[in-house]
């Protein structure tokens, strides 16, 4: 293992930021160093997130002044793309939002609803999902766009038919994610319990952020919508897949063993999973049948949105860039009950 690395995080106030301080706390080779936050400088991050038992104090952003190896950005979108050209002359930098994730910035404008200023950079950005993206690659990346939550569970679910060529029309996507998906910065009434609790609806029906994210990375378009579930954490996404002909579900189920035989984080299971067996950790377990009725597969992955949809993953990503093994410090158990 090697010396220890250096980690500021932009923005630890958010439930993305305290999870890496939360995660970062039991890394063997890394510690964080910094720890921002626009509006509370000064201020203990104890504070404000009682739960990290730390003794960290926020500061304002100053990129001359880091003291780190690595930044993660864990702030809202647009924030990145205004300041990653002045950090990263001084460290590798990894972003939480979806600013670097597309490559096409008229697609961006479309679904952020805001022109991409293009900063320009020393290199292009890397789209950091490790079990479809080389790890060569992600481990030479200065700037590393770290996954949306929705597109990580999607993704590892269709990779395996999509790769194989079994994909025979367009995948439908039913997907819901637990409240803490939307930050902990929303404030709008929408987001109380009292309007939550009881039921759950969908939103972004057909425009969601995500989709062209899931689309950019399968290599085809899906049919996605996202619904709001009250629990805290976790993301649910179910695909149905028509498939080409001649394939059975014990075929379908050996063919994503094989495929994700070598990844420390995925596993495919017996029996239809809950978002609750992988909460706190950074699994994604994945569950595959085929409806003989249909022709269709159905796939299923559950993950928790805060760590393998973000922080988790930010931190495998992390690892890699580091030259270190990909699961160096995460939780592979969930917490339970
Ligand atoms: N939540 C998820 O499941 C998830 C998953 C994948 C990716 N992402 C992306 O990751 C990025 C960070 O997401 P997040 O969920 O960490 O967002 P968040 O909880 O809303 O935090 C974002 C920023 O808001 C400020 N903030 C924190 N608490 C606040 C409060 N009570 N009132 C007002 N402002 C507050 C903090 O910055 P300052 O202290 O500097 O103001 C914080 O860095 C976003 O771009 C998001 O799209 C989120």
């Amino acid at each position: 293992m090697s010396e220890s690395i250096r980690v500021a995080v932009v923005g630890a106030t958010g439930y993305g930021g305290a999870e890496i301080v939360r995660l970062l706390a039991s890394h063997p080779c890394a510690r964080v160093t910094t720890v921002t936050s626009s509006r509370l400088a000064g201020r203990p991050l104890r504070e404000e997130c009682p739960w990290l038992g730390t003794d960290l104090v926020l500061s304002s952003l100053a990129p001359e002044r880091l003291d780190a190896d690595f930044v993660v950005l864990a702030q809202e979108n647009g924030f990145a793309m205004e300041r990653a050209a002045e950090i990263l002359p001084h460290a590798r930098i990894i972003d939480l939002s979806a600013d670097f994730r597309l490559r096409d910035l008229d697609v961006y404008a479309q679904y952020y609803k805001r022109t991409h200023l293009n900063p320009t950079l020393p290199s292009a950005p890397v789209y950091g999902l490790p079990e479809l993206v080389g790890h060569e690659e992600i481990a030479s990346a200065r700037l590393l766009a770290n996954p949306g939550c929705y597109p990580t569970a999607t993704l590892l679910g269709l990779a395996p038919l999509e790769r194989n060529g079994l994909i025979a029309g367009t995948p439908v996507v039913d997907a819901k994610s637990g409240v803490s998906g939307a930050g902990r910065s929303k404030k709008d009434t929408e987001y109380l319990f009292s309007e939550l609790a009881g039921g759950f609806k969908a939103y972004g029906v057909t425009g969601h952020r995500h989709t062209p994210e899931i689309e950019q990375e399968l290599g085809r378009a899906v049919r996605f919508t996202p619904h709001l579930v009250p629990m805290t954490r976790g993301i649910h996404s179910t695909s149905h897949v028509p498939l080409r002909a001649g394939v059975g579900r014990d075929e379908l189920r050996q063919l994503f063993r094989d495929f994700y035989a070598g990844a420390k984080f995925v596993t495919v299971v017996d029996a239809p999973p809950s978002t609750k067996q992988v909460q706190g950790s950074n699994r994604c377990d994945l569950y595959v049948d085929f409806d003989e009725r249909t022709g269709m597969a159905v796939v299923i992955s559950v993950i928790d949105n805060l760590v393998k949809g973000m922080a988790g993953q930010a931190i495998q990503n992390l690892n890699l860039m580091a030259g270190l093994p990909e699961e160096t410090g995460l939780p592979t158990s969930a917490v339970w009950p």
